[in-house]
Parts: structure tokens; C-alpha cells; sequence
């Protein structure tokens, strides 16, 4: 099975800049590494003891993956928000900064909030929360733009015991019902507007639409643009009214570590978004214990993380990971090329970040636009550069490695999950070489293994050396995702069906000699734009509800900036002809049934989809012509009707 790749050997030797705050070395990591799976109890006791429990767990890891019952810390009692806020006040670091905010506007307010500012903020914004009725286990839907107040709705959700389930504000009224129908929220938070990129976002008329389709209690609106709202009495209220009089002091409600923190929605390979549950009690450990080592975070320094609220990555790298390490993080609310491609680079000089951590997509659209825009800013205080979210192919590495990080400072390239809560696969700073492509090494408690299709394994940490398969995780570790919400059974079947006993990530990936995993991309049909994740059968759905579409089929291609794009292959009903106003109309459509996100790059009309006898769909013929493959189309015997090959292969829109 060993199959040697030219890249194994590309390494970039880490700078030493890069010798950790946090204290970890080559040997160290080896020797926590190797603790971490012997001894996992005792490992993970000891990190826990960075979090302020009401109870100390006595009771560590207690987990089964068939049947699948995950438990973490499960004796231990505790608040996450005390955790990331009051306790750095209550140890005297109540001045240093929890939260600076950049508007979109670079002339906008730049707002620094302090940690007992915060305190104070996300006690009131609980207190409103009551006020209005949420109670403990209550699911509030926030569907916020990127300002503190949407930090401060989460922490405060998490301060009364109250599940958030947070919306990102690029979805469409529809999948804003849908996700608040599914976890039957009654309470939505949400802003009159969003900005990004001087461009308003719908926010409240978002919601009342939704609110249309599936009612709800209360909506509790804060003001951020001044934009214009309609406010429908009884169930609409403004933040800083509703606000105005609660008391400055809300006790936290204490959590057992496995009462839910949050739900998060995300797309599989099949039907509607899932709603990823996560706890509290191991989700806090893992998040501090990954920022700790990954990010190697020092006192004061600035770190920040450009992904939105809305992802995973902004639930725990934003919002969680810095504030329960006393850290200061930094949240934009705009775009990387608004006002101009230097935005980025003049935000980090204007803050003097630290740790800067961005997805592979916008590095690639900022390198296209040239060194210039790089080199123009000061950003001598960057000491970190991090990447997530998709693969990072080696000349977009190379390029962040050289042009922004001045080829002195270390990458760390994470791969990981909404299900995973954490990074799951990086390179330590202090402790790790680093191959521009490869995510690096396993981080503590994680046992990746490839397996093949029927199972068999092909390499784990145990074996050792080299093989591609498809990637597993066979053990818990504390952040991992308990369920999908309201739906076990499909938490079993998504995730530890095709492998039983293991959770299968749905990504494909290569261990090299070293010990490094290269993710090469979903094996099912999940694809990956611009970083954001979208099943296909999504885009297949909203698709088909359009009166003129008789079937659809929706691939991924590979798309030089978005990583991936969105090819649609689509047969009209009879009577019904293609047409350029169609396609419009089209893509237009599923902008408005899912959002601007899932907007297709290609509708490819076709008089039929290649399909077997039996009538299903053959797929990878349409992934390789997607992918304008047409060359190594292999067996099409199968097909019913072979010809209609030709026509699509004829017919390609993405030449
Ligand atoms: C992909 C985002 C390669 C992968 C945190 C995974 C990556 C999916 C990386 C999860 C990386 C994420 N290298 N691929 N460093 N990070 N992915 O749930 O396919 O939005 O399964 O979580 O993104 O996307 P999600």
C-alpha cells in the first residue's frame, strides 16, 4: 500500500520563533502524544484542570461507538460562560481585552471590549434573554451579523443554560425556518441589518419572512445599521429596550458536563442540514486545550480568526477557544477586498495581530490580486499564520508562508469539523516540521486511521507508514459531537454505520512515512465552496421545487479560487425549454431557497442524466465531465442509454 508522494518530502523546517509559550516541544509532543492514548483518563483529567469546575468530574472518559453513547467529564459540573468570562475577572484581568471589534467600514468605530465589560454586556443580554422567557434548555436561533452582540447572545444562551443554535447570515429566510422548525426554537435573535463589504443584509426581513413559515415566541432585535425594520407587536422586540432595565448581574446557571451547550447545522450527503449537538463540559476542555497548543497563545497578544460566528470554526476559534484561554480576540465584520485586496493586511497592522487564521480561499483570491497589496503594511507582529476549512494546495501555501509570513514564522494548516468541535490534525509550532499541503499530525487524544472501502485497514498510528484510504477516527475525544439533534439514530447511521465501531469523517486522505495526513477532499457528496460546506443534495432539492426542473444532479468541479465550485446538471419538464433567462432564474432560485452561498456556477441543461437500468444516477460520470475528465470516463456499459455521454461531454459549460 505505500505509496510515496513527491510532496512527503517538500518540508519546511520550523522557524524557531516558533519555540512554545506553551511548552511543547518535538520530544514533548511525542511524549503527550503518546500519554494521551495510554493513559487517556489521566491526560485528559490533567487539561481539565484549566477549567473552573463547580464539581470536579471524577468519572473521565466513558464512550462506546456501537452502540454509539459518548460521554465525557460526566460527573462534572460547570458553566462554560464563568469559564470564559467572569473567572478571568474574578483573577484581576478584568481590564485586558476580551473582544476587538473592525467594523466593515475602515472608518468605522472600532469598539475594544474588556473582559469585565463583557461580563457585564453578556449578563444583561441574559437577563434580556429571561426577561423575554428563554429558560435552561431552551433553543434560542441567532441569526446575527459579526458584532459583539452576536458573541454576547451566545455566551449569554450558555450563562442560563440555554441552547444556541446560530445561523449564518448568508441563509436564506428558508433554511432559516427550516433549522428553526427542526430544533423547535422559539426565540430568534437577530440585528435590523448586517454589513459586509459596504452591502446591507436583510437580517430582521430575513427573519419575518421565516417567521411567516414557521412562527415563533419572540424576536429580539438588536439595532446595528438603523436600517429600516417593521416590528410586529407582541413578538418583536428591540434589544436596547427590552434591555434597558434588567439587573447588571445574572448568576450562571450551573451545567452538567453533558447537559447541550449548542446546535449547530451542517450539511451531509443526503437530505436536510444536521443539527450537530455539543456539551459543555468536554467541548470546553477541548477547545482550551486546542487553541492552547495549536495557537501556542501568549499574554496579550492578538489573535485572529477570520471565519464567521455562523461556522463551526468561528463557534470555537472566535468565540470559545480564546476567551476560556484569557486571550484577545479580534472580530471583522467585513470582507477581504472591501474597501480593497489590502484589508486584511491593513487590519492586522492597524491591531497589531499576532495570530493570524484564514481559510485557503481567501488566501488564494488575495494572492491573485499580488505581493503589493502584502507588502505595503506593516505586519511584523505576526508570529502564527493559520489556514481551515479545505485543503491548501502547496502554491497557496508557499505564497501565505512567503509573502505574508516573510517565510519566518510557523503555518499551521488544521483540519477538522463541525463534528469534531476542535482541530483534530496540525502541526504544533514548537514542535513540527511543516509540508506545504499536508495538515500535519494528530493532535493529542486523536487516532486517525485510513481504512479502505470494505473496511480494512490500511495504516493508523499504530502501523505506522504510508497508505491513502479513507479517513476514520477509532476513538472519542472530548470535543466530538454527541448526536444529531432529535435524531440519534441518524447520528449513528451518518457517521459510524459505514465503519462500525469508528467514526468515518467522509474525507478521503494520505499518511505519509512522517506521520502526516493529507486530506485529499470529501469522498461523498459533500463539496467544499469557498470553504463553506454544502451538500450537493441540497442544491439538488431546492432545485427541483422550481415548476420548470424535472430532475437535477449537482456536482463539485475543481474552481481555482473557491476550491470548489458548483456545477448543476439540469432536465426541464416537457413543454419547457433551456434558456439564458432560465439560468438566470434559476441560480437565482437557489439563492433564494438556500442563500447567496450555494449560488451555482454552472447549470448545464441536458435532455436526460446518464443513469443506470436500474435508474440511478451515475455520478462520477458526471463529476469527471464537471471536471472536464472526459478523457478516463471509465466503464459506461452500464448506462441505459450511452449516447447521452456524448451530448453532456458536447454540451460542457466550463470549458
Ligand atoms: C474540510 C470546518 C483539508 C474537510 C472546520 C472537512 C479541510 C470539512 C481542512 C469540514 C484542512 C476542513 N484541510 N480539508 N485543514 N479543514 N477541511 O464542518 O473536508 O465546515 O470534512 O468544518 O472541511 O467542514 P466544516
Amino acid at each position: 500500500m505505500a505509496d510515496q508522494h513527491p510532496h512527503d518530502h517538500d518540508i519546511v523546517t520550523r522557524p524557531a520563533i516558533a519555540m512554545a509559550g506553551t511548552g511543547c516541544d518535538a520530544e514533548q509532543y511525542a511524549a503527550l502524544y503518546r500519554r494521551s492514548l495510554d493513559d487517556s483518563d489521566g491526560f485528559w483529567a490533567e487539561q481539565a484542570k484549566r477549567i473552573d469546575w463547580i464539581t470536579a468530574p471524577t468519572r473521565i472518559a466513558n464512550w462506546s461507538f456501537d452502540p454509539v453513547d459518548i460521554r465525557w467529564f460526566e460527573d462534572g459540573v460547570l458553566n462554560i460562560c464563568h469559564n470564559a468570562v467572569d473567572r478571568h475577572v474574578e483573577a484581576g484581568r478584568g481590564d485586558r481585552t476580551a473582544l476587538i471589534f473592525e467594523p466593515d467600514d475602515p472608518s468605522g468605530e472600532v469598539r475594544k471590549i474588556s473582559y469585565a465589560q463583557l461580563q457585564r454586556e453578556v449578563a444583561i443580554f441574559a437577563n434580556t434573554l429571561k426577561k423575554l422567557g428563554v429558560a435552561k434548555g431552551d433553543r434560542v436561533t441567532i441569526y446575527m451579523p459579526m458584532v459583539p452582540e452576536g458573541a454576547f447572545a451566545m455566551l449569554a444562551c450558555a450563562r442560563i443554560g440555554a441552547i444556541h443554535s446560530v445561523i449564518f447570515g448568508g441563509f436564506s429566510p428558508d433554511a432559516i425556518a427550516g433549522r428553526v422548525e427542526d430544533c423547535r426554537s422559539d426565540w430568534i435573535v437577530t440585528a435590523d441589518e448586517g454589513l459586509r463589504g459596504s452591502k446591507r443584509i436583510p437580517l430582521k426581513a430575513n427573519v419575518d419572512t421565516a417567521c411567516d413559515k414557521v412562527p415563533v415566541k419572540g424576536v429580539l432585535v438588536y439595532r446595528h445599521t438603523g436600517g429600516d425594520v417593521a416590528m410586529q407587536e407582541g413578538r418583536d422586540h428591540w434589544y436596547h429596550e427590552l434591555s434597558a432595565d434588567v439587573s447588571r448581574d445574572c448568576p450562571c446557571e450551573p451545567m452538567q458536563a453533558e447537559d447541550p451547550l449548542f446546535i449547530l447545522y451542517t450539511s451531509g450527503s443526503t437530505g436536510k442540514p444536521k443539527g450537530v449537538l455539543h456539551t459543555t463540559g468536554g467541548y470546553a476542555v477541548w477547545t482550551e486545550t486546542t487553541f492552547r497548543y495549536v495557537f501556542d497563545y501568549r499574554e496579550d497578544e492578538v489573535f485572529w480568526c477570520t471565519a464567521d460566528i455562523g461556522w463551526v470554526t468561528g463557534h470555537s476559534y472566535i468565540v470559545y477557544g480564546p476567551l476560556l484561554n484569557g486571550a484577545t480576540a479580534l472580530m471583522f465584520e467585513g470582507v477581504p477586498n472591501y474597501p480593497d485586496h489590502d484589508r486584511f493586511w491593513q487590519v492586522v497592522d492597524k491591531h497589531k495581530v499576532n495570530i493570524f487564521y484564514t481559510a485557503p480561499t481567501a488566501i488564494r483570491s488575495l494572492m491573485r490580486e499580488g505581493k503589493d497589496y502584502v507588502t505595503r503594511h506593516d505586519l511584523s507582529t505576526l508570529r502564527l499564520l493559520g489556514s481551515v476549512g479545505e485543503p491548501i494546495n502547496p502554491e497557496a501555501w508557499r505564497w501565505y508562508y512567503e509573502t505574508v509570513g516573510k517565510a519566518k514564522i510557523p503555518v499551521v494548516d488544521t483540519w477538522w469539523q463541525t463534528e469534531t468541535g476542535g482541530i483534530m490534525i496540525t502541526t504544533l509550532p514548537g514542535a513540527h516540521d511543516m509540508k506545504p499541503g499536508s495538515a500535519g499530525r494528530a493532535f493529542f487524544g486523536i487516532a486517525p486511521q485510513l481504512v479502505d472501502g470494505d473496511g480494512k485497514v490500511l495504516a493508523d498510528e499504530a502501523t505506522g507508514g504510508s497508505a491513502e484510504g479513507n479517513l476514520c477516527i477509532t476513538r472519542s475525544w472530548p470535543g466530538q459531537a454527541r448526536t444529531v439533534y432529535g435524531d440519534h439514530d441518524r447520528f449513528v447511521q451518518t457517521y459510524f454505520s459505514t465503519y462500525k465501531g469508528k467514526y468515518f469523517t467522509g474525507d478521503g486522505c494520505r499518511r505519509d512515512d512522517d506521520g502526516y495526513y493529507w486530506i485529499t477532499g470529501r469522498v461523498d457528496d459533500v463539496i467544499n465552496v469557498s470553504g463553506h460546506r454544502m451538500g450537493t443534495a441540497e442544491v439538488e432539492s431546492a432545485l427541483v421545487l422550481h415548476p420548470k426542473v424535472a430532475e437535477a444532479a449537482v456536482v463539485g468541479y475543481p474552481h481555482e479560487i473557491k476550491g470548489q465550485g458548483i456545477y448543476c446538471y439540469v432536465t426541464l419538464n416537457a413543454g419547457d425549454e433551456p434558456s439564458e433567462g432560465l439560468e438566470a432564474e434559476l441560480r437565482q432560485w437557489v439563492r433564494k431557497e438556500i442563500g447567496p452561498i450555494a449560488t451555482p456556477d454552472h447549470i448545464h441543461f441536458t435532455p436526460a442524466l446518464p443513469k443506470t437500468r436500474s435508474g440511478k444516477i451515475m455520478r462520477r460520470i458526471l463529476r469527471k465531465i464537471a471536471e472536464n475528465e472526459t478523457g478516463s470516463l471509465g466503464d459506461t456499459s452500464t448506462l441505459a442509454d450511452p449516447a447521452i455521454v456524448e451530448t453532456l461531454i458536447e454540451t460542457r459549460k466550463n470549458r
